[in-house]
């Protein structure tokens, strides 16, 4: 992993446009499932949004209404990410393809930018999607298809980053 230290937490942050629909869904999910794993001391996990438009706000309501449907509060106040985001994180998780790139573009360096890497990737074999899609202008299958997608990626990604794994 890019720069994850043994004895360390891992430190994840995911990253959409908004901040307010997919990323901070992503990361209720990931809380969690290390909270159930009583392994909060294993990991930072944050998120924030590659714009600027809701700054302060709460997750979309249709987004809290769906995830609490599955026993998830999500409480995250929206943030735009930052250049100090790439040292203060492991792991950069872009949604989709127009936030990589985004996330490429205020990369401090080519360092900074290896810590980029595309949520699809820990999605399990087979899957149907190679992004998460943006669910703003969609109806409710649009969110609840978001977090099908982010609990089978979070789940993987939690089983292939666990620090126990690597220590
Ligand atoms: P997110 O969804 O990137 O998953 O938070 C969006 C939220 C807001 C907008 C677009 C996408 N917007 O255009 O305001």
């Amino acid at each position: 992993m890019a720069s994850h230290k043994a004895g360390e937490p891992v430190r994840v942050l995911f990253v959409c446009l908004g901040n307010i629909c997919r990323s901070p869904a992503a990361e209720g999910i990931m809380r969690d499932i290390v909270s159930r794993n009583d392994d909060e001391a294993g990991w930072v996990i944050d998120s924030a949004g590659t714009g600027r438009y809701h700054i302060g706000d709460l997750p979309d309501r249709r987004m809290r209404v769906h995830a609490r449907q599955r026993g998830l509060e999500l409480t995250h106040r929206a943030r735009q990410v930052e250049t100090e985001d790439f040292d203060n994180f492991d792991l950069i998780v872009a949604m989709d393809a127009s936030n990589a790139m985004n996330l490429r573009r205020i990369a401090p360096s080519v360092e900074a930018a290896r810590k980029i890497v595309p949520m699809a990737d820990f999605f399990s074999t087979g899957a149907r999607y190679d992004h998460v899609p943006d669910p703003y202008y969609e109806g409710s299958e649009g969110f609840e298809l978001v977090l099908d997608l982010l609990q089978d990626g979070c789940g993987n990604m939690y089983d292939i980053l666990n620090p126990k794994t690597f220590q």
